[in-house]
């Protein structure tokens, strides 16, 4: 009789989005002429620019004449793309990154949930807390969490690394020492940041006690301040130390298109062994490439017009998030984010649970937001905001804040 992967029972529920959708759900049924403004999900709402648009155009046109037709892509990725990336997420950054380092995928959510892979079994990983939920729920599927306990929503081999108003959301060095640290910076659902001190601060801790940082910036994008590092790799000592996980999709709008690249140094060595080797290994036997259309789509992202049209559609959504924080930050609320990130985070007001703030404002404002405490268990007490709608919606969700 065949056995499962009994940690996948392990896993409780992800009520977070389920839960969120019911009670929209319910609340519409009972009150279906209420006009619900939505800033819960972190999916984007802009189309995709021009210059994307028009490469897609191109490549699929490619693929029908016999001439230029494309079947599997490189493993890793196609050069153009991987010397793009190199040139401009990299090179003009000051970041010493060859193509050769970056490998081309379908997005962040399956490279961080993959990345876990090629460690050890035994690997203890350090998460924030709040975090994006991946993290934990891959390295629980491979067996490395321990138990669940539901009283305070912690594995029991999970480092936990809290990050609140109380340390002005700057994860401390934990006290048991990890073998894989998960940071995210700019961060989901925090919004919040490391400057380029604190980030080097966790490069060398990473390099002293011999740990591997797994680099998420899928938010570097909307990044305003000068002293916020775009790329781990801006900090010293990174190659030997950091993976960085990147996509398409929140600085691009590729969320339905699907890209993303990891970049894994070969100066990440284990015993002789090249991390670089091993994730080309994985991704080779396990991936068969992001589609050629896909990749020239993002090849344009990097062009003169795709940079400007890129940067004016994220101003769009940073000139959302300054708007919805500056108006919360006048209903009296205290608010965390949304300065280098479409992240608005905000404590709840009278002592009222992240839980209890949903329905309150969904109730009384119309309004959807996505508690804290679904993000783990510091997240009790916070509830997050995007700033990913319209202008007109930000505007409109916060003229009903303002008057509760
Ligand atoms: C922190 C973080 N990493 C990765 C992802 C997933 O990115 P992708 O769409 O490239 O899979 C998200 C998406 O919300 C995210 O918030």
């Amino acid at each position: 009789m065949y056995q499962i992967n009994e940690n996948y029972n392990k896993l409780p529920g992800n009520y977070l989005f389920s839960t969120v959708a019911k009670k929209v759900d319910a609340f519409k049924a009972a009150n279906p002429d209420a006009s619900i403004i939505r800033l819960g999900i972190g999916d984007v709402t802009q189309p995709l620019i021009p210059a994307v648009i028009e490469a897609l155009h191109k490549s699929v046109d490619e693929m029908a004449s016999a001439e230029t037709f494309r079947g599997y892509a490189p493993d890793l990725g196609y050069d153009f793309l991987r010397n793009a990336i190199a040139k401009n997420d990299y090179a003009a950054r000051g970041c010493d990154i060859a193509a050769d380092e970056i490998f081309v995928s379908d997005g962040a959510k399956s490279d961080s949930g993959a990345i876990q892979e090629i460690f050890s079994a035994d690997a203890r990983i350090a998460v924030c807390d709040p975090v994006y939920p991946v993290y934990v729920d891959s390295n629980v599927m491979a067996g490395r969490c321990g138990d669940y306990d539901a009283a305070t929503g912690k594995w029991s081999r999970v480092i936990y690394m809290p990050t609140t108003a109380e340390n002005a959301f700057i994860p401390d060095y934990p006290m048991e020492t990890p073998d894989l640290i998960y940071l995210c910076f700019p961060n989901n659902p925090t919004g919040t940041t490391l400057n380029k001190d604190q980030l080097q601060g966790w490069v060398d801790y990473a390099n002293r006690v011999g740990a591997v940082i797994l680099f998420d910036a899928a938010y570097e994008a909307y990044i305003t301040e000068a002293d916020v590092p775009h790329s781990i790799y801006e900090c010293k000592g990174a190659r030997s130390c950091a993976i960085e996980l990147r996509s398409f999709s929140k600085n691009a709008g590729f969320t339905g298109l699907r890209l993303g690249f990891t970049v894994v140094p070969k100066d990440l060595v284990c015993k002789g062994t090249a991390l670089h080797s091993l994730w080309a290994r994985r991704h080779g036997t396990r991936f068969n490439g992001a589609p050629y259309i896909v990749q020239r789509a993002g090849e344009a992202v990097y062009s003169a017009e795709g940079k400007a049209q890129i940067r004016e559609q994220i101003a769009n959504y940073q000139k959302n998030a300054a708007f919805i924080r500056q108006g919360l930050l006048d209903a009296g609320y205290e608010v965390f984010g949304g300065i280098n990130s479409p992240y608005l985070w905000l404590k709840t007001p009278k002592g009222m649970s992240s839980w209890e703030f949903f329905d309150y404002l969904l109730e009384n404002a119309n309004v959807v937001g996505t508690p804290g405490a679904g993000f783990g268990p510091s997240g009790e007490g916070y509830f997050r905001l995007t700033a990913f709608g319209s202008f007109a919606n930000s505007k409109e969700a916060i003229a009903r804040i303002q008057k509760l």
